[in-house]
């Protein structure tokens, strides 16, 4: 066997075997196979897909990669959700706390944001002095204790994905359905939880761009997890709009403990609903209670302060200070207005997404630094009357904010 002949066949159309996949991906890992015939072989994979078995097969050979986390000494089912991303979801930061203050561990690795998607870890990271890289001890041991931990994904984890995803983002292979499929269900199944929701996104901010799309992504990662011995719950979501209001690090942060509050007004309905649906849904497979059952006990841990209580535990255990859970004032902030008059039809979330990356709150490239203050606070939002003139969105950021990035925020208010 070698990698030429695994090209060709790809190239043909032809099914790969599970040895030909694990011998890719074992000698791609350990750099016996070079970046450019892998390239070869991702495009040829964009262009003509994988089968289920391939796909499979793949997810496998990346979990054998690297480390498998052991959380059996973690008492309880544990339980973990994804999303494939999207423009202001910080709905990880929300639900995390909700499940624990219900009693279910939450033992959650999440990565860094790449492009207009943020991640987890840089949000959390932008409270002072909050730590991410925790010892595996003390990840064990703060789930046990308090039942949560949130960190970023260990060196060793899916080693394969690192080098592929790398690859894939410099050659034109990121929005292949299997790809994105192993990739994200490999890191799942080897961070150990026994059940995933998974929360896949569709609209104009996400990979998937169509509902047909994303259910056809949520499919075939629930049958890779549960071929592999997981509990899995999809669930597709909108991501044509942003979610909720605020889209930035730390404005992000200050927006999820606003909605742990009960404060709407710094808020949005869409965030809270999008919340208590995945919640509920983590709670479920849990604990096999019923959906009305687990919705109700979800809004009442917000009720009554007890998720607003874990997240404060949260932030606490992991090093960081409660106190600077507030918004800061940046350089330059742009009020930006609307451009015409009607009811909001949509705001772009691809173009909110691109702004607050010009803005300083994203990433173009792994290497680059972040602003943890910068980022958009959106005023309007779908379904909003508006006038000429109104104010429909801020705009943060310390390193000036050009009349090209002003422009862009104002033309994501499409009205109707
Ligand atoms: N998120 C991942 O972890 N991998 C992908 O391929 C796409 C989104």
């Amino acid at each position: 066997m070698n990698i030429i002949e695994i090209i060709e066949k790809k190239k043909n159309m032809l099914e790969l075997s599970a040895e030909e996949i694990e011998y890719f991906i074992k000698n791609y890992t350990t750099d016996e196979i070079p970046d450019y015939q892998i390239s070869a072989l991702l495009m040829a994979i964009r262009l003509n897909g994988m089968t289920d078995n391939e796909t499979f097969y793949l997810t496998k050979s990346m979990i054998e990669s690297g480390d498998v986390i052991d959380l059996s000494s973690i008492e309880g089912f544990k339980v973990d959700k994804h999303s494939t991303g999207g423009v202001g979801d910080k709905v990880t930061l929300i639900v995390t706390p909700i499940i624990a203050s219900l009693g279910i561990p939450v033992a959650k690795f999440s990565g860094k944001g790449l492009g207009i998607t943020g991640g987890t870890i840089d949000k959390l990271e932008s409270v002072k002095g909050l730590k991410t890289e925790l010892s595996s001890e003390l990840f064990i041991n703060n789930v046990n204790k308090h039942k949560i931990a949130v960190a970023g994904q260990t060196a060793n984890l899916v080693p394969a994905d690192k080098k592929l995803y790398a690859l894939r983002d410099v050659t034109g292979t990121v929005d292949s359905i299997p790809l994105i499929a192993a990739s994200i269900m490999s890191k799942k199944i080897a961070s150990g939880s026994d059940g995933i929701v998974l929360d896949v996104k569709c609209g104009s901010g996400a990979f998937m761009k169509t509902y047909e799309e994303a259910k056809v992504l949520a499919d075939t990662m629930s049958s890779i997890g549960e071929k592999l011995g997981r509990k899995v719950i999809a669930h597709i979501s909108d991501m044509d709009n942003p979610l909720g209001l605020m889209v930035g690090n730390k404005m992000e942060v200050v927006e999820a403990m606003e909605l742990l509050s009960g404060n709407m007004n710094n808020t949005h309905e869409d965030l809270y609903e999008e919340c208590v649906i995945i919640a509920s849904l983590m709670y479920e497979i849990a604990t096999g209670k019923s959906n009305e059952e687990s919705v109700t006990a979800v809004k009442e841990v917000i009720e009554n302060g007890k998720a607003l209580e874990k997240f404060k535990e949260l932030i606490t255990i992991q090093g960081g200070d409660v106190t600077d859970l507030h918004l800061n004032e940046t350089q330059y902030i742009v009020e930006v207005k609307a451009i015409g008059s009607g009811t909001v039809e949509k705001v772009n979330a691809l173009s909110i997404g691109e702004v607050s990356l010009a803005l300083g709150a994203g990433r173009l490239t792994k290497e680059s630094a972040l602003d943890y203050d910068a980022g958009v606070a959106l005023v309007g939002k779908k379904g909003m009357q508006i006038k000429q003139g109104d104010v429909v969105a801020r705009l943060y950021s310390n390193k000036g904010i050009t009349q090209d990035i002003i422009k862009k925020a104002e033309q994501a208010f499409v009205l109707k």
